[in-house]
């Protein structure tokens, strides 16, 4: 091949992988965003492969990354890795035992019932200690980020209720050591998938009321 001959395929290859540059389409990021939310689903079925350090940290920052009542941040997090201490602790208590011991890991989404600030009649006054009323719905949105961040990252996971079953609590809080004030509100499993769980569709039209019920 002539190297002029040889030049002008070499610009037609360009165009053409210039146009189906110009070509592939565009997903905006608000596609994104709710592609991953209405993609998200329970998953209770994990192979073997593990979770990185860095995966685990991205679910936390996602969870942290949560709205909370007057911005308290009242969450805290027990991450579980080692799986037969793990199937240890939640072994008595009511637990599902076949999901847990396939999960590749567990966070604990915990929060404190109580917050140390100025009292709200007195907002110069000296902090004392209260109950914080919004601490159910901070780990609520907290565990709800960490779900969305897992199914982002092409991961799996479950919300297991804790809080505010007395039989799940109790001994979560005494084998994880957790202080008086700090309840275990959520346990997420999670790890790789290994079936072809789908996302339910909940759109119900019916449910919706527009100005009064
Ligand atoms: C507060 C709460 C508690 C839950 N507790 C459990 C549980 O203990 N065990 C379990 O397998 N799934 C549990 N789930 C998951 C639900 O069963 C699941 O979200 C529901 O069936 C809807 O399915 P989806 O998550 O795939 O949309 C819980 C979910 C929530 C929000």
């Amino acid at each position: 091949m002539s190297r002029k001959s040889l030049l002008a395929a070499l610009a037609a290859a360009l165009m053409v992988a210039a146009s189906s540059c110009v070509n592939a389409p565009e997903v905006s990021t608000e596609q994104i965003v709710l592609d991953n939310i209405f993609s998200r689903k329970s998953v209770r079925s994990f192979t073997d492969e593990p979770v990185t350090p860095q995966q685990i940290e991205t679910l936390l920052r996602a969870g942290m990354a949560a709205p909370s009542g007057s911005n308290i941040q009242p969450w805290s997090f027990v991450v579980l890795q080692d799986k037969d201490r793990y199937l240890e602790i939640f072994s008595e208590n009511n637990f599902n035992q076949r999901v847990f011991a396939q999960s590749a890991a567990i966070i604990v989404v915990c929060s404190d019932t109580t917050v140390v600030r100025a009292p709200r009649n007195d907002p110069q006054g000296t902090p004392v200690k209260m109950v914080n009323g919004t601490w159910r719905d901070d780990a609520g949105a907290v565990t709800e980020n960490i779900l969305l961040a897992v199914e982002a990252m092409g991961l799996g996971a479950v919300w297991t209720a804790c809080y505010p079953y007395h039989d799940r609590m109790d001994p979560v809080k005494s084998s994880l050591g957790l202080p008086a004030e700090v309840v275990p509100y959520s346990v997420v499993a999670l790890g790789h998938p290994a079936g072809d769980d789908q996302p339910k569709d909940k759109w119900k039209p019916e449910k919706v009321h527009y100005g009064k019920w």
